[in-house]
């Protein structure tokens, strides 16, 4: 057998391994009864270990190098998958295994910790913890090694190839124009109309939803929508990518937002081949181009004039109260702005100023230039500058996020970079497809999909995200595809 097939041998084990986690992960987010808890945790502790025993052994690195020599008649995606697989078996060894679990540790400790911390909005109790936790993290980036700046270890994990200067010059440009257009809106705008208040029956807005992921094309027949407390996507091979929505009984379109999210998502997924999926490069280009997809989905498209125009009349037969409304108001109504405390509720003006004020603390704290005890202080200027908005106390400031307690750092920039990548796509796509907007308002969701998948999800994860934005658009990643679509429907919105 040649190196690159024993490889690719090597590489499906790890797989199954990932796809029968992802099953016993999801069943305990969706079904599992509450005391299958610890039975789970152990279950899901074996696969987890098995899955990075795989990962760092010296018999993956040798596969590697041996499959290495045979590069010269292999194809692109064999190539991907040496490359990726180096990439990941070396990032994991770079931390020795009593130090990681010593981390994950710590972890889960912080976790409930952070959570009655932020449940009696107390800092001071969360404070060493998440001391601790920095400490490690800034060793661990120093175990990974960089180029220039410690942080750039750290961003690596989730957006391959991104740096911190280069981070923080995107978002810095995005912070500059984007703080005084949201004080424009505000000062001289016409606010939307409020969403009519009112019992919204859930069974309707399942309905609604299921009407939703179809409409866009998303497989039923290789997924499954079910309920959680948060929303998530999960792929668990081919022909099988899942997701979940919540609903709110007082108004419709948060779960009708989610849904279309998460199905951006899912559509991702759907559309990786199988052969590609069982060679490790399913899962996408990086955590922001997936969230890219999202965010295409579910404000590009789920929030436009168009798509207000061909989704009304479903609207209003499931709830009266719309009927009577124009799509246009129904378009202003899901596009208020509204400078907010909180993170995940924010609309996708303010969304990324939240974004920028994490990066800027984290690269502070990895850096060493900001200490933990000062973070809720630094954080309240941060969202008076940006927001102008004060949090009352710290469960509505720096404690609202789990991500910290989890030990992720680096994993927020990728948040903003998925709005900023969809913007780039749509503008791409609006080249190739002039007629876009009047097959939304058609209901005609199959040309924006083809050219998904031709464009963008059957890669998988073969390229970098720079790789494939180049590829994509033609041009590296910038603020200004976003800054102008923002600019243009937000004058539409407010009347300015
Ligand atoms: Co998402």
């Amino acid at each position: 057998m040649s190196a690159l097939a024993e490889l690719k041998n090597y590489i499906g084990e790890m797989v199954e391994l990932q796809a029968a986690a992802a099953i016993a992960h999801w069943d305990a987010r969706t079904y599992m009864p509450e005391r299958g808890v610890e039975t789970r945790a152990r279950v899901t502790g074996r696969l987890a270990r098995l899955a990075f025993e795989r990962l760092v052994s010296p018999k993956f690195g040798e596969l590697l190098a041996q499959a290495e020599k045979e590069l010269e008649s292999a194809s692109e995606a064999e190539r991907a998958m040496v490359r990726m697989g180096k990439r990941d078996h070396e990032r994991a060894r770079a931390i020795p295994p009593d130090f990681y679990q010593k981390f994950v540790e710590l972890c889960t400790k912080a976790e409930s910790v952070w959570e009655k911390a932020k449940a009696e909005a107390n800092f001071s109790l969360f404070k060493p913890y998440l001391s601790e936790i920095v400490d490690m993290v800034r060793e661990m980036a120093g175990m990974i090694g960089y180029k220039e700046h410690p942080y750039d270890a750290l961003l690596e994990e989730y957006e391959p190839g991104m740096t911190t200067r280069r981070a923080a010059e995107i978002l810095g440009n995005l912070r500059e124009k984007l703080v005084p257009f949201v004080k424009e809106l505000q000062e001289r705008g016409t606010p939307p109309p409020p969403i009519p208040e009112g019992k919204y029956r859930i069974a309707s807005q399942k309905a609604l939803c299921r009407e939703a992921l179809q409409a866009i094309g998303y497989d039923f027949s290789a997924g499954r929508l079910d309920d959680s407390a948060h929303p998530f996507t999960i792929g668990l091979g081919p022909g099988d990518t899942r997701v979940t929505n919540r609903y709110n009984e007082a108004e419709p379109f948060s779960a009708l937002f989610g849904a279309l999210h998460e199905g951006g998502h899912a559509l991702y997924d759907q559309g990786v081949p199988p052969e590609l999926y069982w060679m490790g490069l399913a899962g996408g280009a990086s955590y922001g181009i997936h969230e890219s997809q999202s965010r295409f989905w579910e404000n590009q498209i789920g929030r436009s004039l168009a798509f207000w125009g061909f989704f009304k009349p479903k609207m209003s037969r499931r709830f009266r109260v719309f009927a009577r409304m124009k799509p246009e108001e129904i378009f202003r109504m899901v596009n208020k702005v509204e400078p907010s405390l909180i993170r995940v509720e924010a609309d996708e003006v303010t969304y990324n100023l939240h974004i920028c004020l994490r990066f800027e603390l984290e690269v502070g704290l990895i850096e060493g230039k900001l200490k933990v005890e000062e973070l809720p202080e630094r954080w309240n200027a941060a969202m008076k500058d940006y927001l102008g908005v004060m949090p009352p106390d710290d469960a509505k400031g720096v404690l609202q996020d789990v991500h910290w307690s989890g030990g992720s750092f680096g994993y927020f920039p990728s948040y903003a970079l998925g709005n900023l990548y969809a913007a780039q796509f749509m503008e791409a796509l609006r080249q190739d497809l002039p007629d876009l907007w009047s097959r939304v308002e058609a209901g005609d969701f199959r040309p924006i999909l083809s050219w998904l998948r031709e464009k963008i999800h059957r890669f998988g994860h073969m390229y970098f995200p720079e790789e494939l934005c180049e590829k994509v658009t033609g041009a590296k990643l910038s603020p200004e595809p976003f800054l102008r679509y923002i600019r243009e429907k937000y004058s539409t919105v407010y009347r300015i």
